[in-house]
């Protein structure tokens, strides 16, 4: 069951306008004489709670600020957040999700940072985490499928957080897919997935960790790095709500999920139509060195299928590609 704040908050966000204190209170299940202190309690928290005369409670703007009850409300009945876990900092959010899962949690736990001291990227980078400018978080995974075939986690990643930035931004954004691993939106990197698995023959456990660029503005990126926001995508200007975000994309994923253990082939097919490498001349940077060729699909395992200049065909796990402009 829900804690009261979410319920009350799921109650005014539903009925859309302003509801009336016995029902509002019946909705969170206190009595009316206990819904002035929550509400008050709320209105700290930064939620603009109007009492409109005759009428009741009317939800108006929240805070900038992700909050835990305020997520399970909007993600009620999404299996892959079941359990619902903000820190205000976190070293990061793979970390604290894996040290979940070794705990022994099940599958289904969320775990967001506003800003993480040590994010991480792939290939041993560093993740920029800007304090509340995006959302930066680890899903603890327990897939059921066998584990030589987790590496169709990232294409279901990159797949679900497309579907689930271009919900939020009502198609106003296209999201691309550049394989492996990052999403592009207006031609520039908005998301980075870091797949991290643990093959433990007893309790194998994969986080799924995702840092999507939400509200950031150009002078929010460091020098040196060239990447986008959803927010500068959309182009209106306006910050977007970043619970809002979260709650699609995790919608989108845990609606794909199914999907992930089905029917992967649905998943590849729209990964390879939202590739921004399939069908380009392309360099990919691997552990055996420097390969060119011409991208030319994705391989049943998520892998990509290479055509070297001179013919050969190789399928890559992984690697860091450059598309050639030629
Ligand atoms: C990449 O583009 O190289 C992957 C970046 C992944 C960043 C996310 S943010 C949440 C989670 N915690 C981390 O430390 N990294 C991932």
């Amino acid at each position: 069951m829900l804690p009261t704040d979410a319920r009350i908050l799921k109650a005014l966000r539903q009925s859309g306008h302003a509801l009336a204190v016995p029902d509002l209170a019946l909705a969170a299940g206190i009595p009316p004489g206990e819904l002035a202190r929550r509400v008050e309690e709320l209105r700290g928290a930064g939620y603009e709670i109007a009492l409109v005369p005759h009428a009741g409670y009317r939800l108006g703007a929240g805070p900038d600020r992700l909050i835990a009850d305020d997520l399970r409300a909007r993600l009620e009945g999404a299996a892959l957040a079941r359990e619902i876990v903000v820190f205000e900092e976190t070293g990061s959010t793979n970390d604290v999700a894996a040290r979940l899962a070794r705990g022994g949690a099940a599958e289904g736990v969320a775990v967001f940072a506003e800003r993480q001291t040590a994010g991480r990227g792939r290939l041993g980078r560093r993740w920029e985490s800007a304090a509340h400018k995006g959302l930066w978080f680890s899903l603890l995974l327990r897939p059921r499928i066998s584990v030589a075939e987790w590496s169709r986690l990232t294409t279901w990643a990159a797949v679900g957080v497309a579907r689930g930035l271009e919900a939020v931004s009502g198609g106003a954004a296209k999201a691309a897919i550049k394989w492996p691993n990052d999403v592009y939106l207006a031609g520039r990197k908005s998301v980075g997935i870091l797949i991290e698995s643990a093959a433990d023959p007893v309790a194998p456990y994969a986080i799924a960790g995702i840092g999507i660029n939400v509200n950031h503005q150009p002078d929010d990126f460091p020098e040196g790095i060239v990447a986008t926001s959803l927010r500068e995508a959309i182009g209106t200007g306006d910050p977007l709500d970043r619970m809002a975000v979260a709650a699609t994309v995790l919608r989108e994923l845990t609606a794909l999920y199914p999907v992930l253990h089905d029917d992967f082939p649905a998943l590849l097919a729209e990964a390879e139509a939202r590739s921004l490498l399939v069908g380009r001349w392309v360099e990919v940077r691997t552990p055996m060195g420097l390969m060119r060729g011409m991208a030319e699909g994705l391989e049943p395992d998520g892998g990509l299928r290479l055509r070297r200049e001179e013919g050969r065909l190789e399928r890559l796990s992984g690697g860091e590609v450059s598309v050639l402009q030629w």
